[in-house]
């Protein structure tokens, strides 16, 4: 029944007569009915560590606008917080760690990852699974090496994050280690929430931007592709189709295609991909600006023409934005779009 699913043809390279479409960040803030249920919890990671509610969540977008693919309700930070890193959510602030990595020390005295203290999300995984329709696809996911590093190393988020740049200098060696914890973590939680039921993997590299392309290469690329040589590798794992999302990497495209992704996410400001290069190698995932949600129906129209037209005769692509919706965007015009698309 999946098999036969847009999203999954899609990721198999389909050309196909209308392109499955979901949204990154398609359960969040935006929502009226998401806001309601947020209400109930003072910190977010404690939403996130209650399985109905993240069922709930991940259900809410699919019912609003009968999405093609569901994504687990959870967060890329879980794995710090597994790591005893002390993680919780600040208003207005965003995510705040108590105890960060701050020294070559800290590295070695982390704890071994236990891939059951995060059995909240393998939870989560199988209770949407069980309510979604049964030919609707659902994404699991984990944060990339880098970014889950970057926040691990800042404590927080920031604009520069050049603590976490003059640590990977000054600290090499440690740096490589963590990295090397952080792609063994994410390989063990992914295997896991394929194992509860997640159809499908994407891996968030959000903050790829901060790297000069030689660095992207030496600090993200190279684990996020020893992460996914590992999903290749395992019994378990070695089908489900791997998407890889990187926010504005200086590097091109064809750059990301050399990892065995089975799918490119394109963060929005990636306007003219090498599609020769990419096409029957990986499915393409994208890559409407989000902030064009802000604006009317005709610039709507007229910017989504432009991406579909792009790739109507590309084998294996999929509708989604090139980034999250933000909370400003209205629920209306996901709907205006996901309806344009669909009647294109
Ligand atoms: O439908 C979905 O996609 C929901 C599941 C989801 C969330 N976060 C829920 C969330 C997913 C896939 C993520 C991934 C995530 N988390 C990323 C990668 C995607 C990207 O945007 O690049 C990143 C970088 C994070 C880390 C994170 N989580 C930050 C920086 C923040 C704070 C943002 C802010 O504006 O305050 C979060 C919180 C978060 N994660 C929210 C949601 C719905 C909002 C929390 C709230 O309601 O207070």
């Amino acid at each position: 029944m999946l098999d036969k699913s847009l999203f999954i043809r899609a990721l198999n390279k389909e050309n196909l007569e209308t392109p499955p479409i979901w949204y990154m960040r398609q359960a969040g803030r935006y929502m009226p009915e998401y806001r309601e249920v947020r209400k109930r919890f003072n910190n977010f990671m404690d939403m996130c560590k209650n399985p109905d509610v993240c069922c709930e969540l991940a259900m809410q977008p699919i019912k609003e606008f009968k999405l093609d693919a569901s994504i687990l309700f959870s967060d890329i930070l879980t794995i710090p917080d597994a790591f005893n890193l002390g993680v919780s959510f600040v208003e207005g602030k965003g995510p705040v760690f108590s105890n960060p990595i701050k020294t070559k020390q800290d590295v070695d005295n982390l704890p071994e990852f236990d891939p059951n203290d995060l059995d909240y999300v393998y939870k989560a995984v199988k209770y949407i699974r069980a309510t979604l329709p049964e030919d609707i696809p659902l994404i699991g996911f984990c944060g990339s090496p880098w970014t889950l590093a970057a926040y691990s190393i800042e404590g927080s988020s920031s604009k520069s994050f050049s603590f976490t740049k003059n640590y990977i200098v000054e600290n090499e060696k440690a740096a490589n280690i963590f990295l090397k914890k952080l792609t063994n973590a994410c390989f063990l939680y992914l295997k896991e929430q394929v194992i509860a039921g997640a159809n499908a993997i994407q891996i968030f590299d959000s903050w790829a931007n901060l790297l000069s392309e030689k660095e992207y290469k030496k600090w993200s690329l190279q684990y996020i592709d020893e992460l996914i040589e590992l999903l290749k590798n395992d019994q378990v794992t070695s089908n489900i189709p791997v998407i890889l999302f990187a926010r504005e990497p200086k590097c091109s495209s064809s750059n990301l295609i050399e990892t065995s992704a089975d799918c490119i996410s394109l963060f929005w400001t990636m306007r003219t991909p090498n599609l020769d290069l990419m096409k029957n190698k990986v499915a393409i995932q994208g890559n409407l600006n989000p902030a064009i949600l802000l604006e009317s129906n005709e610039v709507i129209k007229e910017e989504t023409y432009k991406i579909l037209d792009m790739y109507k005769d590309y084998p294996g692509y999929i509708f989604n934005l090139g980034h999250g919706i933000t909370p400003n965007i209205s629920p209306d015009k996901v709907k205006f779009l996901t309806q344009l698309v669909r009647e294109y």
